[in-house]
């Protein structure tokens, strides 16, 4: 037998047409497109200081970064800890909010949840990067779980209800489906198309809808039993499906609930966190940064001077001030907004004007996995139309004893709402409108901590948000350095909300620097 080349085994095979890339990676012609570790050089022939403002994921890897090319970096923070918004609740952690009195957390040793970012996708290289590079171990984060539920509070004939995500997805999928091949059938539809091409849409339709064989959506079951398969002459017995008009007029296609979603390039599985708690990650970066970060040190003026920065911050002792060549700046803008500065009148502006979005969580620390034991909810999001929107359920510990659930996280006008609650009104709102859904709430219920980032002090805010025209005005003034200060962090990326534009910030305002030193 005659040998194929490569190219002649994949146009034979059809590879060459569709399909190629993963068909090439695989047999080993393509790398994936690699992280590797940033690789700039004598920084410390230069002399050059950094002075790094706040110890974020942006600050931090900043600082990590620069100091491997031998840069002198001083990291300010403000808080007595690291990571910013990559935060891991647990016993004792505590925060402060606008208005508030101190919380502090009284969850068990060994629990946790992550009031900040959750979830890595798969291809924020540079986050899966550091976890490798920094060994933070991480696991599968189950972000999508059809065994989850869809709660309509208050509307229609399905509300008040809760309703596996199996079966409305896959009832409107069929419904969906249904329609299609009507109207393919009675040839109302107006797109260009043999009759084999018909066909062929038809045959994918009765599969994708789980149709019968007269192209009826009559259930499946793919969306769930109402007797369970077993032993002997158990057969099964399939769940009857939810009529359309009823999920309509529920609101279960509304934008609160339609699963789009988990569709989008970022929450799509495979989704990792790390192990332990997501702040893990800001620990690795704290492990090797060391004593180059002054922590309680806030600070209070940022000055470009002659030749160089002048920051004043304040710790226990008093006010402190430092020079150096440089300054990053990562602190979130609506904190900035409020610090003595001499920038440009563009850039101030934009610091002025730039929304961040409110948000918030609340994690309920319950004595029993119940979600697990009794509904086999094995992490993933049940959705709500009420001021909970989500319930997240945690993806470590499986089938341990206790857990913390995420009792609501929820954004814009809900979460400002939320947030102008006391902790205790929040917990109260956790457990009512959660107990809709898991009536044993109240009977398991032990403990709760919440955080609305937009009243959370060094934060103020959830993440950076854009219409495109701020993305052509304000948010270009501070991609440039203003004079020998940089501005870092996941607010100055089009990877907002996410640790991943922190590192791709900081690194591409790491490289700007080092640039500018080298030239001289
Ligand atoms: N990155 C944010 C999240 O995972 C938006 O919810």
């Amino acid at each position: 037998m005659s040998q194929l080349s490569r190219r002649q085994f994949l146009s034979k095979t059809g590879m060459l047409a569709g399909g190629t890339y993963p068909a090439m990676l695989a047999m080993g012609m393509l790398r994936p497109a690699p992280v590797t570790p940033l690789k700039i050089e004598g920084g410390d022939k230069t002399g050059k200081q950094v002075i790094i403002l706040g110890a974020g994921l942006a600050g931090l890897s900043a600082a990590y970064e620069l100091m491997k090319a031998g840069y002198q970096c001083t990291v300010l923070e403000a808080r007595e800890r690291s990571g910013g918004r990559c935060w891991s609740v647990r016993k004792n952690s505590s925060n402060v909010e606008t208005g508030q009195p101190l919380q502090t957390a009284g969850f068990d040793e060994g629990l946790y949840y992550n009031a900040g970012p959750s979830r890595i996708p798969h291809h924020h290289l540079l986050t899966l990067h550091y976890c490798k590079e920094l060994k933070v171990p991480i696991q599968v984060y189950n972000n999508v779980n059809e065994a989850t539920y869809y709660f309509s509070e208050g509307k229609g004939p399905l509300s008040n209800k809760k309703i596996r995500a199996r079966e409305i997805h896959n009832d409107v999928r069929g419904y969906m489906s249904e329609m299609l091949v009507k109207a393919i059938d009675s040839k109302q539809l107006d797109a260009p198309m043999t009759k084999e091409d018909g066909e062929k849409i038809i045959e994918y339709l009765k599969a994708e809808g789980g149709l019968d064989p007269d192209k009826l959506y009559r259930g499946i079951a793919r969306r769930g039993y109402k007797e369970l398969p077993g032993a002997g002459t158990k057969s099964g017995v399939i769940a009857n499906p939810h009529h359309l008009n009823d999920m309509l007029s529920s609101g279960l296609m509304d934008p609160d609930f339609y699963n789009v979603a988990e569709y989008t390039y970022e929450l799509q599985m495979s989704m990792f966190q790390a192990i332990g708690g997501m702040d893990m990650i800001a620990k690795a970066f704290e492990r090797e940064i060391g004593k180059n970060i002054r922590f309680q040190s806030e600070v209070t003026s940022i000055k470009n001077v002659s030749g160089g920065v002048n920051i004043t911050y304040k710790d226990k002792e008093g006010e402190h001030s430092l020079q150096a060549d440089f300054c990053i700046c990562t602190i979130p803008l609506p904190v900035l907004s409020n610090i003595d500065h001499n920038f440009s009148s563009d850039v101030s502006r934009a610091i002025d004007y730039i929304n961040y979005i409110q948000t918030g969580k609340i994690g309920l620390q319950f004595k029993r996995r119940f979600w697990e034991e009794d509904e086999q909810i094995y992490g993933g999001i049940t959705h709500t139309n009420n001021e909970l929107t989500q319930i997240f359920y945690p993806s470590y510990d499986y089938l341990s004893q206790k857990g913390i659930l995420l009792g609501y996280y929820n954004f814009n006008e809900k979460a400002k709402r939320t947030g102008e609650l006391t902790y205790l009104q929040r917990q109260e709102l956790a457990l009512e409108k959660g107990s809709l859904v898991h009536p044993q709430y109240r009977a398991e219920f032990e403990k709760s901590f919440s955080v609305s980032w937009h009243k959370t002090k060094y934060s103020m805010g959830g993440w950076a948000i854009y219409s495109n025209e701020e993305r052509q005005t304000v948010y270009k003034a501070l991609l440039q350095p203003d004079k020998q200060v940089y501005f870092a962090g996941e607010h100055l990326t089009y990877l907002n909300a996410w640790m991943a534009g922190a590192f791709e910030s900081a690194r591409s305002v790491v490289d700007s620097v080092h640039a500018r030193v080298m030239a001289g």
